[in-house]
């Protein structure tokens, strides 16, 4: 088994693993170091059961339930990110479900509007476009190493509130249900985080943080959009070309990621996704 790093900040490729096998505990642990020092893991060729991935998934920690009134999941481990109905036809691109996932083409940290957010996501490739369709990962903690010492001291203490329907107005409005709505309330996070395992410092920021506590709102936007462009720059940026049997498992709490555009009134593009449930206690 092999390490290798694909960008200086972000990104390492895991080769020579099987993960239809039986895994071991201690290359579990050394996937888990991997992942905090790279925030995404990839790994090529493996055609896996949704079976396979939640047992595989098990390895990096406790996993997260959809939530039933969300469109891609039904309350189990596994949700489908795709652009098809449940007939397996590709969904038009006007329908609310296209645009409720156009949403996921903004930087954001998977289930941020939740009070305890999650820990991280895997996901699987089972159908692919022949381009586009790619999922960009911006690095959260190298940016806030890089900011300068006056900045890390301005913001050290800041909180912002993170929300659904925030995000979800970016795209179009009245996109969720009152019932999705009603699940998710806003949630409050401060903007930087220490991570557990590491000891290092991660800004938190995203398409669901859209206000700064105590701060008027045009202002907290300002500063929230000024540092979702500094962790957005190309050097903290990989993008992952998928391929079918693709897996690429990333954490949360150390990197953005967002979706990009293919053809999709011609194209289908399925991903299974398991997500990992953050220990209450670290946050
Ligand atoms: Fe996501």
């Amino acid at each position: 088994m092999e390490v290798r790093a694909i960008k200086e900040y972000i990104a390492a490729e895991v080769i020579g693993v099987d993960l239809t096998d039986a895994i071991e505990a201690e290359m579990f642990a050394e996937f888990r170091m991997a992942l905090y020092r790279h925030a995404v893991l990839v790994f090529r060729d493996q055609e896996i059961t949704d079976k396979d991935q939640v047992r595989f998934s098990e390895g990096f920690g406790r996993l997260e339930m959809t939530i039933p009134s969300d469109p891609i999941g039904d309350g189990g481990p596994v949700g489908v990110v795709s652009n098809l109905d449940s007939q397996g036809e590709i969904i038009p691109p006007s329908d609310a479900r296209s645009l409720y996932m156009q949403a996921n083409r903004l930087w954001h940290s998977d289930g941020s509007f939740r009070r305890v957010p999650l820990k991280g996501s895997l996901l699987a490739a089972k159908c692919v476009p022949p381009s586009g369709g790619a999922t960009e990962f911006a690095s959260l903690v190298a940016p806030y190493a890089a900011l300068p010492a006056n900045r890390k001291k301005e913001i050290e203490l800041l909180r912002a509130v993170h929300s659904l329907a925030y995000s979800r107005e970016q795209v179009a409005p009245n996109l969720i249900s009152s019932e999705f709505l009603r699940d998710t309330p806003p949630a409050e996070h401060p903007l930087v985080r220490e991570v557990s395992e590491t000891g290092e410092k991660a800004l938190l920021v995203g398409s669901y943080a859209g206000n700064v506590v105590g701060w008027p709102t045009a202002k907290g936007r300002i500063l929230l959009e000024e540092l979702l462009a500094w962790c957005t720059q190309p050097h903290f940026v990989y993008r992952h070309e998928w391929q079918v049997h693709d897996i690429v498992v990333y954490d949360n709490r150390l990197c953005l990621h967002r979706g990009t555009a293919w053809d999709e009134n011609k194209y289908k593009r399925v991903l299974h996704r398991t997500t990992l449930a953050w220990d209450e206690a670290s946050v």
